[in-house]
């Protein structure tokens, strides 16, 4: 079965919205080893890790379809945040930006019948799920603890604890 010409191009777009998923990640990171929130520095690193093995998952998958994947050139993420709140209420827009996507590929595959890619996008389709969810979950933690230093801090820590789950992985 071969992919369609909009099918090809709406994964192909998928890996560069991946890849700057993955890059913005690395940013949020970076700015947060800087500041000294070592548990979100940590946090972000793993998951900028994360998106690249969903940018690989897409590339495997259209080179398996026999169509050449193309690598794109990625765009400089934001470079820095006013708090770590606003970072986090960023990642989550990123995701929702991603499920989005995902979501109109699964609508192009049911009109074109694609049965193949439609199976290959489940696993997408579930991954954005849990990723909405956790940084919406992140985000009750500040009306929950607090945005004081010291609820900075403690949410610093919980994020230290929160791991990107191996499922996830490639
Ligand atoms: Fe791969 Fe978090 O979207």
């Amino acid at each position: 079965m071969k992919l369609s010409p909009k099918m090809k191009k709406a994964l192909n777009d998928q890996v560069a919205l991946e890849g700057l998923a993955s890059n913005s990640y690395l940013a949020m990171a970076s700015w947060c080893e800087v500041i000294g929130y070592k548990g979100a520095s940590d946090y972000f690193y793993a998951q900028s890790d994360e998106e690249r093995t969903h940018m690989l998952k897409i590339i495997h998958f259209l080179n398996d379809m026999g169509t050449t994947s193309i690598i794109p050139a990625l765009k400089a993420p934001t470079a820095s945040y006013k708090s770590l709140e606003g970072l986090i209420k960023t990642a989550l827009k990123n995701e929702q930006t991603v499920t989005a996507a995902i979501h109109k590929m699964v609508e192009i595959t049911q009109k074109e019948k694609d049965h193949s890619t439609y199976a290959f996008l489940e696993w997408f389709v579930n991954e954005q799920v849990q990723e909405e969810t956790k940084f919406e979950t992140l985000l009750q933690k500040f009306d929950l603890i607090g945005r004081d230093k010291i609820a900075i801090n403690e949410i610093d820590k919980i994020l230290a604890t929160e791991s990107v789950s191996p499922e996830s992985q490639v």
